[in-house]
């Protein structure tokens, strides 16, 4: 899907305050939420802010659009067990203070793993499309030359606003980088890190700096103590807790329909299953994605449309597939049979086949340079490890048919802006926008990918919210 970057016709605009206004005032006068502050999004930043916020005795409200709160983090329960799968985020690096306060509010242990300890048996490049493996391949895992740059940049993932002037090596397209540098032999590897940022070559080296940032390429040293996992390797535990614990000020299933911010206050129209919620507060705090799409129920004015209707996205998917068969311990990654592109595949394409705690269970991982139907991304995995399975397995046609246990959207991950909005000071208007009609904004992209980054970002712009 290609986001417009048309301004919306000054008609439209009109009608739609009006319709916001009517529906407003004819919810308002029966159900009202009087809150400091509003939160959109439920996620790593969402969550953490209201942690946050109560302690410092601020009233809040979350709005989420699934059932759950969570973001990126998905745990699955083996049905009739105690066993955990995570399918989302992983674990977690960088700022240390920011995890442990986190995961510290509902006591949640932690303990922390070395990267190289949890690798798998047996690595397996296969052309998913082809279904040919590729015994030899060896991709050329040294990514030094990368991270030497990456380096010099240490504060690039916890903050907004860029470098200035602007270094020209985050501008070049990843693809111009890597002949800079001469790091061809290791693009395989840097692609597989950096899953979810889709076409990477050609797309600004910003977002793979920002992905693949210090915090990020410390926890890989030998060195390092490694990344905070969840003992019970039940992410999303924290998450659930917290829905739980915030009651009726946790609107889940729910989305901004109209909404009026001036410097004093913020209305929010909020449809939940069972009725429309006006939330009036002194803040708004925005945490989801802000697409043009998440963002327009909220009354943009021109200045707001101008800076969100710049972003794109990519799609990322991950889920759990039921597929017996498949050597314990192996994981099969996506590799294309032709050496054009340094073997990237071709997406939207599965990305990787890995093997999880209980036999059987496979995480897979999927991405798209553009929107697609969850149906559609629900379908092409399936076929695609039913494809690799008889690629692989000897007298796979007669085992039991590959099934999705678990399927999470990531859509849209990753916001992204062009080059030459990046050069024209896009992210230094963003960073700017902070406050403007009584609103602030955290999350992923503001900050990075790691989320002990978008922790660490929502902690320092708190304090600014109610000065
Ligand atoms: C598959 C995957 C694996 C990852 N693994 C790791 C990892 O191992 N370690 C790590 O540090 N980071 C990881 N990340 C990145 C990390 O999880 C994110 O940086 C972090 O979740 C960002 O927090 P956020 O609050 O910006 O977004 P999210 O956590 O995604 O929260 C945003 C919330 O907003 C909600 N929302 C969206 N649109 C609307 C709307 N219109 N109305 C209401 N609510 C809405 C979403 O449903 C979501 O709950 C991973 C990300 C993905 C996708
Ligand atoms: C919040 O309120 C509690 C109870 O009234 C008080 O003990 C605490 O000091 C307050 N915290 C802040 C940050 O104001
Ligand atoms: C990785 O590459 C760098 C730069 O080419 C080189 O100096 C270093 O020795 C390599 N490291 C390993 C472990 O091969
Ligand atoms: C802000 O908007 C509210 C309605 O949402 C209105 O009552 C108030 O007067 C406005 N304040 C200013 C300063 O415009
Ligand atoms: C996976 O499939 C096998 C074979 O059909 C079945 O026995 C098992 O119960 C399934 N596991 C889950 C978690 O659905
Ligand atoms: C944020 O991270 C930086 C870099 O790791 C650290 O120096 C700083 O203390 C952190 N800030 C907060 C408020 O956690």
């Amino acid at each position: 899907m290609h986001v417009s970057h048309r301004p919306l016709p000054r008609l439209k605009l009109l009608t739609f305050s009006f319709l916001a206004w009517t529906s407003i005032h004819t919810a308002y006068a029966s159900n009202v939420l009087e809150r400091d502050i509003a939160i959109i999004g439920g996620g790593a930043s969402g969550v953490y802010a209201a942690l946050r916020l109560r302690e410092m005795n601020h009233s809040f409200a979350i709005v989420e659009e699934r059932d759950h709160f969570g973001g990126h983090v998905s745990t699955y329960t083996v049905p009739g067990t105690e066993t955990h799968i995570d399918y989302g985020a992983q674990g977690f690096g960088g700022d240390e203070d920011s995890i442990r306060r986190f995961f510290g509010y509902y006591d949640i242990p932690l303990v922390r793993v070395k990267l190289a300890e949890v690798g798998f048996g047996k690595t397996r490049y296969v052309d998913f499309k082809t279904s040919t493996e590729l015994p030899d391949f060896r991709p050329d895992q040294n990514i030094s030359v990368l991270a030497r740059e990456v380096y010099k940049y240490p504060e690039l993932s916890l903050n907004t606003a860029l470098p200035s002037p602007l270094p020209e090596d985050l501008a070049l397209t990843f693809r111009d980088f890597v002949t800079k540098y001469g790091i061809e032999s290791s693009v395989f590897s840097i692609y597989f890190q950096t899953e979810g940022l889709g076409d990477l070559l050609s797309k600004p080296t910003l977002y793979v700096f920002k992905y693949l940032n210090p915090a990020y390429l410390d926890g890989q040293l030998p060195t390092s103590p490694g990344f905070f996992v969840t003992e019970r390797a039940f992410n999303q535990e924290v998450y659930l807790r917290a829905q739980a614990d915030f009651g009726a000020s946790a609107l889940v299933s729910s989305r901004v329909v109209a909404a009026q911010r001036n410097d004093s206050r913020v209305v929010l129209v909020v449809k939940t299953p069972t009725r429309t919620q006006t939330i009036v507060a002194r803040k708004l705090l925005v945490t989801m994605p802000p697409t043009l799409a998440n963002m327009r129920p909220l009354d943009l004015d021109a200045r707001e449309h101008g800076l969100f209707s710049r972003f794109e996205a990519q799609g990322w998917y991950v889920g759990l597939v039921n597929a017996t068969g498949f050597v314990a311990g192996h994981e099969f990654i996506n590799a294309a049979a032709a050496h054009s592109q340094f073997h990237l595949p071709q997406l939207p394409a599965l990305y990787q086949i890995s093997p999880t705690r209980v036999e059987g269970i496979h995480l897979v991982r999927y991405g798209s340079p553009s929107y697609m139907t969850e149906s559609d991304v629900r379908a092409d995995i399936v076929r695609t490890v039913d494809r690799v399975r008889r690629a692989v397995v000897p007298n796979a046609a007669s085992l039991p048919s590959v099934e999705l246990l678990a399927f999470s959207s990531h859509w849209p991950f990753s916001l992204r802006v062009s080059a030459s909005d990046m050069a024209g000071g896009f992210y230094t208007r963003l960073d700017a926008l902070q406050g403007h009609r009584s609103t602030w904004y955290t999350g992923a992209t503001f900050s990075s990918t790691t989320a002990s980054h978008v922790w660490n970002f929502t902690e320092r712009l708190l304090p600014r919210v109610f000065e």
